[in-house]
């Protein structure tokens, strides 16, 4: 892996947990760069910002806008970008959308969503020299209908099990465990080599992830894995509601904010 920074989060496998949080613009990139080990472009996007009712909806064109101008906040954190819906269901084409997002965007790395089912176009990649994160658990983009965590059957335990140590065995840098039952995300954790990420998944994963929004109270998401650090949606209203009385009133613009 020719990454220096990838290297380095490989190695903080049951360290320091790793703090990943998602970005879609240039300015809150900036903010979290400072705090954040992985800043993700995620195709929640397409649900959070875009409103859609799935992140299927997602273009490639649309990740590579948002990663650009993601980029241009990122100094020192690992920029992953994920590879949206359709993007990646064989190695030719997995191959060509990966070059084409990495020469577009510089970003570090791409994230996919899957295990076994992908494994082969995973090894691809990552024998192309593309660093990769895995995902597993919940798969957004596999989901139809309401999310619901997963790992309650033992069938369904098993093969989310299998999925990360095939991963594991491929050669990801770490892998994304979504909305899982607690004790098999730690399982998991316990049981590979590589970094596990969770997010609705356990205090036992090497890292933590959440969707930006959902932390500072600014989406209308509440599932019980967002822990909510902030109202951003009540200093909004706040300040769009002084915005529109001193317009009314003619009290702004005032002497300050004219030439
Ligand atoms: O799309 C996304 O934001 C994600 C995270 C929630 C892990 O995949």
């Amino acid at each position: 892996m020719k990454n220096k920074k990838i290297r380095e989060i490989v190695k903080r496998k049951n360290k320091r947990p790793i703090v990943c949080l998602t970005a879609y613009s240039k300015t809150i990139a900036e903010i979290l760069d400072k705090y954040c080990d992985i800043v993700l472009v995620g195709d929640s996007l397409g649900m959070v910002l875009y409103g859609m009712k799935s992140t299927r909806e997602v273009s490639l064109d649309m990740m590579i806008k948002h990663a650009k101008s993601v980029k241009k906040g990122i100094s020192k954190s690992i920029l992953v970008i994920d590879m949206p819906y359709q993007t990646y269901r064989n190695k030719k084409e997995a191959y060509k959308n990966a070059k084409k997002i990495i020469k577009s965007t510089k970003c570090d790395a791409l994230k996919l969503e899957g295990g076994e089912k992908i494994i082969n176009i995973i090894k691809y990649l990552i024998n192309k020299n593309i660093p990769v994160m895995g995902h597993i658990g919940l798969l957004p983009q596999s989901e139809r209908g309401k999310f619901k965590f997963k790992g309650r059957s033992s069938f369904e335990r098993k093969r989310i099990i299998e999925d990360a140590r095939l991963l594991s065995k491929a050669g990801v840098f770490a892998i994304v465990i979504e909305c899982v039952e607690e004790s098999l995300a730690e399982i998991i954790s316990k049981s590979i080599s590589v970094p596990t990420i969770g997010i609705g998944a356990s205090r036992h994963c090497d890292g933590q992830i959440l969707v930006t929004d959902d932390l500072l109270g600014l989406s209308n998401f509440t599932p019980r894995f967002v822990k909510k650090y902030s109202n951003i949606k009540k200093m909004i209203n706040e300040s769009v509601l002084r915005f529109r009385h001193d317009v009314i009133n003619k009290n702004f613009p005032s002497r300050k904010n004219i030439y």
